[in-house]
C-alpha cells in the first residue's frame, strides 16, 4: 500500500509567478502523526580526529605509543625531544602491560643540563588558565639505576617562545619497576595561540643513561566532570542541538581494514593500561580511551539515546567471514549488547556494574554492521554476504535474546529484499543543494509497512554532482555553505512529514579537526582551542529545539522550486511551529492559513546570507541565526528572505 496522506486533498501551490505573488499555505489542523521523540540525533564515528583529538578530552597525541612500529620515525609521531636527549619508541623488555608493549626510550648523555621529552598535541595545546590539567605518565629505569632520586618538571611551555604557562615538580625514584606520576597543572595566564607543548624535563646533572617512559596524560576537566571524559567546547556544542540520539561507534570505523583490526567493544574498556588501541579506519590510531563505557555514561548525561552498532562480519578490505565460522564474532555482538543491558547476574551485567554503573544503560536500538551496501547503491560493490547469510545470522541470533531491541540493516530498502525482513533501515545520501530540495519526498511515497528509517547520514558535499567525493576546486565544499545548509532544511523538512515512518535522521560526519580533511564538510570543525559551528549545525539546531510534538499537513511545495515549508504542532507551550527555508535567490512571500487563532505576536528564529558564505575557523560567526519578535495572526503573512531558514513560534490564542 503507497501512503496516501491528507496532503492529496490539498492543492500544490505553484509558488510566486509574479514579484507580488504569494504562495498560500492552508494547514491542516488535524495532525496526521506524532513526531518522534528520536527524530534528530547525532551520527558520531572517529574520523578526521573526531574521537581522539577531538571528543575525547586527552590532549597528548600518541600517548602510549599504541600500534606504531619501535624504531620508526612514525613511532615519534608528535614527539620531540629536549636538551639534546636522544629519543626513540621501543618495544619494552619489561611492558608497562601486555597490551601497551612499547615505550618512549630517552638517553641522557653526560653533561646534560634540563633535558627531556614534548609532546605538541593534536596540532596544538590549548593552555587556559580557567583550568587545572590532570597530568601523569609512567616511567622506570631499565638499565642503570640513578643513585638517588631525581627531580623532573612537568609543564605546558610555548613552542617558540618557551615561556612557561604551567609547571609541576616531581621526583622520580630510582627504580627499574613502572611507577606512575600524577600531578596537576594549573597555568598562571593563557597562551597567545596554540602552539604550545607539554613537556618532562629532568636534571641531567644528576643523572645520565636511560629512562623509559609509558601512557603519559594531559586532561582538562571533562563536559559534566565526566571521569576520562569529553573536551568541554564540543561537548557543549553537542549539547545545544538538543539530540535524542548518539550512532556510534561508526560508520567505517567500526569495520576495520582487516577483522583483526575492526572495533572491539572489550578491547575499550578498563584502566587505560589494559587498552591496546587499534589502526583506525581513518588513516590513525584509535587510543580507545573513548571506550564503550564511555559513550554510554556521556550519552546518559546528554540526555540520549544509543543507536550503538555490532560488527557485522564484513571489513572495509574486502573480507567477509565465511557463514561457518560466524559465531565468535556473533557471540562477540552479544556480550557487546549484555554489556549495556545486562542484569548485574549476567558476566556483561557485573562488568559494567563493576566500573560503576550497575544499572543497565538504555538500549533501543541496535545497527547490525555499516553500509553493507546490498544492492551497491553507491561508490563500491556490494558485499552481498549481508544479503546471503550475514544479516540473518547476527539478527536471527540477537533478536531471540534481545526481543525488545529494534535492529537496523543498513543502507537500503527494498531491492533485494532481505531474509528476514529488516523492522528498521539505515540510509546514507551525500548530495547536492539541488538534490535536497528536490527530494524532500524521498519518503513520501514508501509504503507503509511498520518498517521504519533511520536517515543516518546525509550532508551536502558539494554544488557538483560529479564531484560529491572530490576535490575542492571543483565543487566539493570544507565547510558547509548558506546554500548547501538551507537546502539540507528542505531534505528535513521531508522527514518531518514523514515522522511516522523516519524515526531518526542525523547529518555525517559530525565532527573534524581543522587539519584532516579525510571527510568534509563536517558539521562543526574544531581546533585545540576554537570551536566552529557550520550553517547546517545551525539549521540542525533550529530544527531539533522546535521539533514540535504533532506533524500537521499543508498544502505541498512545488518540488522544483526553491521555497519550501513545514507546520507542526508544539504541546507545551501549546504553539504552532513554522519552518520556511527559501533556497531561491529572491525574497518569497507566503500566507500560511493556519487552523485557529493565535496570538499577535510570535518568535522569528533566522539564518540568512549569501549561497557560498560559510563559518570558517577565520570568521566563525559570520552566520548565525538572529531571533526576533514578529506580529502574528491567523492568516499569517511571511516575506522570507533570500537564502534563509526561518523558524516562527506562533503560541494559539
Ligand atoms: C485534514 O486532515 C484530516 C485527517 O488527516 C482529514 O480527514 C481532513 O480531510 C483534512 N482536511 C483537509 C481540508 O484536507
Ligand atoms: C610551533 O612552533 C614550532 C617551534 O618553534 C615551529 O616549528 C612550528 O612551525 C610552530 N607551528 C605553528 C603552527 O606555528
Ligand atoms: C607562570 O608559572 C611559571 C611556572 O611556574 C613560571 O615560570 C612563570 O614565571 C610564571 N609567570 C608568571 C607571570 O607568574
Ligand atoms: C624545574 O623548573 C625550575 C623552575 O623553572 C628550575 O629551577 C629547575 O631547574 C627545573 N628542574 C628541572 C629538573 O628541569
Ligand atoms: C582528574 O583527576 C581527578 C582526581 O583524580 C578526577 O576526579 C577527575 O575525574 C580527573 N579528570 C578527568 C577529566 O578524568
Ligand atoms: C575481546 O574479545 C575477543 C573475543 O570476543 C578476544 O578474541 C579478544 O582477545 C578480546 N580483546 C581484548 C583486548 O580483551
Ligand atoms: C538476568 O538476566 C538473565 C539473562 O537474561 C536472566 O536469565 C535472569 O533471570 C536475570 N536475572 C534477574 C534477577 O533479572
Ligand atoms: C565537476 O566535477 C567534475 C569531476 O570532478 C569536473 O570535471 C568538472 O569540471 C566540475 N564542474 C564544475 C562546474 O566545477
Ligand atoms: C484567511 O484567508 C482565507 C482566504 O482568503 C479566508 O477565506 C479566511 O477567512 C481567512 N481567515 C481568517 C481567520 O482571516
Amino acid at each position: 500500500m503507497l501512503y496516501v496522506s491528507a496532503l492529496s486533498l490539498l492543492v500544490i501551490a505553484s509558488g510566486p509567478l509574479l514579484g507580488h505573488a504569494q504562495t498560500i499555505v492552508a494547514v491542516n489542523g488535524t495532525a496526521s502523526h506524532p513526531i518522534p521523540k528520536t527524530l534528530w540525533g547525532l551520527m558520531y564515528e572517529d574520523i578526521s580526529h573526531s574521537g581522539d583529538g577531538g571528543l575525547y578530552g586527552e590532549r597528548l597525541q600518541n600517548r602510549a605509543f599504541q600500534q606504531v612500529a619501535p624504531g620508526t620515525t612514525q613511532a615519534l609521531n608528535s614527539w620531540s625531544a629536549i636538551g639534546g636527549a636522544l629519543i626513540e619508541v621501543v618495544a619494552d623488555t619489561i611492558p608497562l602491560s601486555s597490551a601497551l608493549p612499547n615505550s618512549l626510550q630517552v638517553l641522557i648523555p653526560e653533561g646534560a643540563g634540563e633535558v627531556g621529552v614534548e609532546n605538541s598535541g593534536y596540532y596544538g595545546i590549548e593552555v587556559n588558565p580557567a583550568w587545572t590539567y590532570n597530568a601523569s605518565f609512567f616511567y622506570r629505569f631499565p638499565s642503570i639505576l640513578p643513585s638517588g632520586s631525581i627531580a623532573a618538571n612537568i609543564s605546558l611551555v610555548g613552542a617558540e617562545s618557551r615561556t612557561t604557562f604551567a609547571a609541576s615538580s616531581v621526583t622520580l625514584n630510582p627504580t627499574a619497576d613502572w611507577t606512575q606520576v600524577t600531578t596537576s597543572l594549573t597555568p598562571n595566564s593563557s597562551a597567545s595561540d596554540i602552539n604550545n607543548t607539554f613537556t618532562v624535563t629532568l636534571d641531567g646533572a644528576a643523572f645520565s643513561g636511560v629512562v623509559n617512559f609509558g601512557l603519559f596524560s594531559l586532561f582538562p576537566p571533562a563536559w559534566m566532570g565526566q571521569e576520562n571524559g569529553m573536551r568541554e567546547d564540543i561537548a557543549q556544542a553537542l549539547f545545544e542541538l538538543k539530540p535524542s540520539f548518539f550512532r556510534f561507534p561508526g560508520g567505517n570505523n567500526l569495520e576495520g581494514e582487516s577483522i583483526a583490526t575492526r572495533w572491539q567493544w572489550n578491547a575499550t574498556i578498563g584502566p587505560l593500561v589494559n587498552r591496546p588501541g587499534r589502526v583506525g579506519d581513518w588513516g590513525y590510531v584509535n587510543t580507545d580511551g573513548l571506550g564503550i563505557y564511555e559513550y554510554l555514561i556521556w550519552i546518559e548525561l546528554m540526555g540520549m539515546q544509543p543507536i550503538m552498532a555490532v560488527w557485522s562480519g564484513y571489513a572495509l578490505g574486502g573480507a567477509s567471514v565465511p557463514e561457518a565460522d560466524l559465531a565468535p564474532y556473533i557471540e562477540q555482538a552479544r556480550q557487546q549488547i549484555e554489556f549495556v543491558v545486562g542484569n548485574t547476574s549476567t558476566p556483561g551485567g557485573a562488568l559494567r556494574a563493576s566500573l560503576g554503573h550497575s544499572k543497565p544503560f538504555i538500549l533501543n536500538y541496535v545497527e547490525i554492521g555499516n553500509e553493507a551496501r546490498f544492492t551497491c547503491d553507491f561508490i563500491s560493490a556490494a558485499p552481498s554476504t549481508y544479503r546471503s547469510y550475514r544479516w540473518a545470522s547476527f539478527v536471527d541470533a540477537l533478536q531471540n535474546e534481545y526481543p525488545s531491541i529494534r535492529f537496523i540493516a543498513t543502507t537500503r530498502y527494498n531491492n533485494p529484499v532481505l531474509a528476514p525482513k529488516p523492522k528498521s533501515y539505515d540510509l546514507h545520501v551525500y548530495q547536492t543543494p539541488t538534490w535536497f530540495r528536490q527530494n524532500g519526498g524521498y519518503y513520501d511515497s514508501v509504503t507503509r509497512d511498520g518498517t521504519t528509517f533511520f536517515e543516518g547520514e546525509y550532508a551536502t558535499t558539494s554544488t557538483n554532482s560529479s564531484n560529491l567525493y572530490g576535490i575542492p576546486e571543483q565543487g566539493r565544499l570544507i565547510y558547509p555553505t548558506v546554500q548547501a545548509s538551507v537546502s539540507e532544511a528542505v531534505f528535513m523538512m521531508g522527514f518531518e512529514r514523514n515522522s511516522d515512518i523516519v524515526f531518526a535522521a542525523s547529518y555525517a560526519p559530525l565532527l573534524g579537526h581543522v587539519t584532516e580533511h579525510q571527510w568534509t564538510p563536517n558539521l562543526l570543525s574544531f581546533d585545540s582551542e576554537q570551536v566552529i559551528k557550520s550553517t547546517s549545525y545551525w539549521v540542525q539546531q533550529m530544527f531539533s529545539a522546535n521539533k514540535g510534538d504533532w506533524y500537521l499537513p499543508s498544502t505541498l511545495a512545488n518540488t522544483a522550486g526553491t521555497l519550501f515549508w513545514s507546520v507542526v504542532k508544539q504541546d507545551t507551550p501549546l504553539a504552532f511551529i513554522l519552518k520556511i527555508s527559501n533556497a531561491g535567490t529572491a525574497t518569497a512571500s507566503l500566507v500560511f492559513e493556519l487552523p485557529s487563532a493565535v496570538a499577535s505576536s510570535g518568535t522569528l528564529i533566522q539564518l540568512q546570507g549569501s549561497a557560498t558564505d560559510s563559518n570558517t575557523p577565520d570568521n566563525p560567526n559570520l552566520i548565525v541565526p538572529v531571533t526576533s519578535t514578529i506580529a502574528a495572526k491567523q492568516n499569517l503573512t511571511f516575506t522570507a528572505p533570500a537564502l534563509s531558514l526561518s523558524v516562527i513560534t506562533v503560541p494559539l490564542a
